[in-house]
């Protein structure tokens, strides 16, 4: 139907979808996504649903507050124990039931609720003192620094620790307060534009999920092991988390192309990413670092190894099934940062965004008068700091 008899902008798209249930909601999100404005109803035997477009959409959807991030739910289902017969879990209905459970938190979630909490079982609690112990006892010689150091304050702080499983409601508040990143739960691997789209409001989504107690040395889909050892420990480093921000930003509306590239390096530096340090080369990725067996192979004579240079790095075809062929060393910790941070800049973009940190949202900076209160803002931060140095320079 049209809305306004006199434009053709405005019109109005009944459509009669049939979809499971379970999938409303995934649905209707990659529908809002596309188009501005989709309304729905749930009738008790059918789903209506009503999307109202202008045919000239002048940006892409993405999340403008924090609170958009309860649409940025698109899983890849592709190492699910319920779907994968190769998933170490998929012949175990115990294991698979268990997952539905968890799974089930996450998607119930809503951006600002209390994280739940997992009352995690004993072999659970097995499994993750095997995993604990084997990585804790080979981090000294091959973990970088900042892990160490992020890894310390954490077993001191937050109860780290080979007896129990650390929830995500006290790991949060622990980050919040070192370097204002949040965790928010998820059912399992998220596409790469959500992903990296929570990073831009220094959100890390987290599975609650243990691995299969049968294969606690590797596993193909994220865990809870992977985000607490891996991941945790790197984002404490107020650097690191910069970083990582930075790169959720650059992700926000960018092309398809864009984000495969970024999604890339993202996959070989943060997951995957070697450092020297102090003439050796180090591990920083999680994907590393929360993976005895190819945290062992990554750092012998086996594999290949490549210099780090974004370009070339962005288009490097990877492997998420087994361990890596190549992986990528980067001069310094600060070297990869800085290059990754460097291309990240120059992906093309008709719009430039800003994060807005008092009221956690995303500014698009399109009109004057915003880039002048973000300038007077800056203003007075530079007054802060000239400030300081004259109260130093006089002492
Ligand atoms: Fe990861």
């Amino acid at each position: 139907g049209r809305k306004c008899k006199n434009s053709t902008m405005d019109l109005e798209f009944f459509m009669k979808c049939e979809v499971h249930s379970s999938d409303l909601d995934v649905f209707v999100n990659s529908l809002k996504r596309k188009r501005a404005s989709v309304r729905s109803l749930i009738h008790p035997d059918a789903f209506i649903m009503l999307a109202q477009d202008s045919l000239t959409t002048a940006l892409p959807w993405f999340p403008r507050q924090i609170k958009d991030l309860d649409r940025c739910n698109m899983l890849i289902t592709k190492f699910d124990p319920d779907m994968d017969h190769d998933h170490p879990g998929y012949n175990d209905p115990e294991y698979r039931k268990r997952r539905t459970v968890i799974s089930e938190l996450a998607f119930r979630y809503k951006q600002g609720d209390p994280l739940p909490v997992v009352e995690y079982t004993a072999e659970e609690i097995s499994t993750w003192r095997q995993v604990y112990q084997q990585l804790r006892s080979i981090y000294p010689s091959l973990a970088c620094k900042q892990f160490l150091d992020g890894l310390q304050q954490l077993e001191k702080e937050c109860g780290y620790g080979e007896d129990r499983i650390p929830q995500l409601q006290e790991v949060s508040a622990f980050l919040k307060e070192r370097t204002g990143f949040q965790l928010r739960p998820v059912a399992g691997l998220l596409s790469a534009r959500d992903f990296l789209a929570s990073l831009a409001f220094r959100v890390f989504q987290c599975t609650q999920y243990i691995r299969h107690s049968s294969a606690p040395m590797h596993s193909p889909e994220p865990d809870c092991c992977h985000e607490l050892l891996g991941h945790i420990p790197m984002l404490a480093d107020k650097e690191f988390a910069q970083f990582s921000q930075e790169i959720g930003l650059a992700s926000l509306g960018a092309s398809d192309e864009d984000i495969e590239k970024l999604s890339t390096l993202y996959w070989f530096t943060v997951e995957f990413g070697l450092c020297k340090q102090n003439g050796a080369v180090k591990a920083y990725g999680a994907g590393l670092l929360s993976s005895y067996g190819e945290l062992v192979y990554a750092l012998s004579n086996e594999p290949e190894y490549k210099p780090f240079a974004p370009e070339e790095t962005a288009v490097q075809p990877y492997q998420d099934q087994t361990y890596q062929p190549v992986y990528f060393v980067s001069e310094s910790f600060e070297d990869a940062k800085m290059k990754l941070r460097k291309y990240s800049a120059n992906i093309k973009r008709p719009f430039t965004v800003r994060y807005d940190p008092f009221t956690c949202s995303v500014e698009v900076l399109d009109q004057p008068s915003k880039i002048q209160n973000a300038l007077s803002q800056m203003r007075e931060d530079l007054k802060t700091l000239h400030s300081a140095l004259e109260k130093l320079s006089s002492s």
